[in-house]
């Protein structure tokens, strides 16, 4: 059976932009193929404003990530650090991964740009570790959202470096993108993210829900509640697509004729998304009382994890003649 690994950061809570994205697939694939999902904790600290609250967060994803539907009787489920072979192989792949090939990486660039004043080695290597999480567990098929092509790319670079100096050990895997790889934020400029603070969390509250998505940017030549709409330069539209499809035909027709206002439109997908997201909100409510079960999948999922790690990291040292 093929094999899927993914990893996710935890910088937040799970927002609509991962859950879309990636999540919806995790918990798609599970009932298809062996499953490895993974909180990237090791990752969280490249950028390292988090540290303070990142077992908060890692709680918080852990929930969020079960709440949504993956189940750790079908999927393991583990936190990064919990197996240090990840540390060993990274560094391990370092040495067939040209920094060239880092430098170019353009989440790589944009991070360098943002905060010139900590370009750090781990952030460098950010692609590096990546690479070990998805050849440590030896993945066929990795369901990410479109920003992680390039990442996947060099993935595959690095296999076929490895694999010509020390001979043929992994495979290449492939990216598995979702219905909507990249959803937009609210601010109608760039992909849904918690940095940028145009995110909506999956578990907010029906009225924080509504609340943001009331901030949101719409079509910027509609003016007046009059003033006939272009869907089809709206970022509030393009969220009705990807999360209120069936609505999507009478509001197109409604904003085209001035027939409903951006007030209105937002309402209806406020009530569309806290709608959808009703049951895992539910879910995460009675998860959130259990933290000892949450625990014990931390735990479970670390020992499931270790046992495919420690077969990995034996063919690498063993092709690498480390003795
Ligand atoms: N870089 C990914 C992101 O920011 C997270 C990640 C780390 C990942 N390791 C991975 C995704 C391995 C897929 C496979 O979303």
């Amino acid at each position: 059976m093929k094999r899927v690994f993914s990893g996710i950061r935890p910088t937040g809570k799970l927002h609509l932009g991962n859950y879309q994205g990636a999540v919806l697939n995790y918990v798609k694939m599970q009932e298809e193929y062996n499953c490895v999902y993974c909180v990237v904790d090791i990752h969280a600290l490249t950028t390292l404003s988090e540290t303070p609250v990142l077992q908060k967060n890692i709680n918080d994803m852990f929930l969020d990530i079960l709440a949504a539907g993956v189940d750790p009787e079908k999927a393991v489920l583990f936190v990064q650090s919990h197996v240090p072979q990840i540390n060993e192989l990274a560094m391990l792949l370092g040495m067939v991964t040209p920094l060239s090939w880092l430098l170019r990486v353009p989440t790589f660039k944009e991070k360098a740009r943002q905060h010139p004043e900590n370009i750090n080695y781990g952030l460098v290597g950010y692609p590096v570790l990546m690479a070990a999480d998805i050849l440590l567990y030896r993945a066929d098929l990795v369901p990410v959202g479109s920003d992680q092509l390039p990442h996947l790319e060099l993935t595959r670079e690095i296999v076929r470096s490895f694999n010509s100096r020390f001979g043929h050990t992994f495979e290449e895997p492939q990216a598995k993108l979702t219905e909507f790889p990249l959803v937009v934020g609210l601010d109608g400029k760039d992909k849904m993210s918690k940095s940028l603070n145009n995110h909506i969390e999956v578990s907010a509250t029906p009225e924080e829900t509504a609340k943001r998505i009331m901030t949101a940017v719409t079509d910027p030549a509609r003016q007046r509640k009059t003033d006939p709409g272009h869907p089809d330069v709206c970022n509030v539209f393009k969220l009705h697509q990807q999360f209120n499809a069936a609505e999507c035909p009478i509001i197109e027709e409604e904003c085209k004729k001035a027939g409903i206002g951006c007030v209105d439109c937002k309402k209806r997908l406020a009530a569309c998304i806290n709608s959808t997201l009703e049951p895992l909100r539910e879910r995460r409510a009675i998860l959130a009382e259990k933290p000892d079960y949450i625990e014990e999948v931390k735990q479970d999922g670390a020992k499931r994890a270790g046992v495919i790690a420690k077969e990995t990291l034996a063919v690498v040292r063993d092709r690498m003649n480390l003795k």
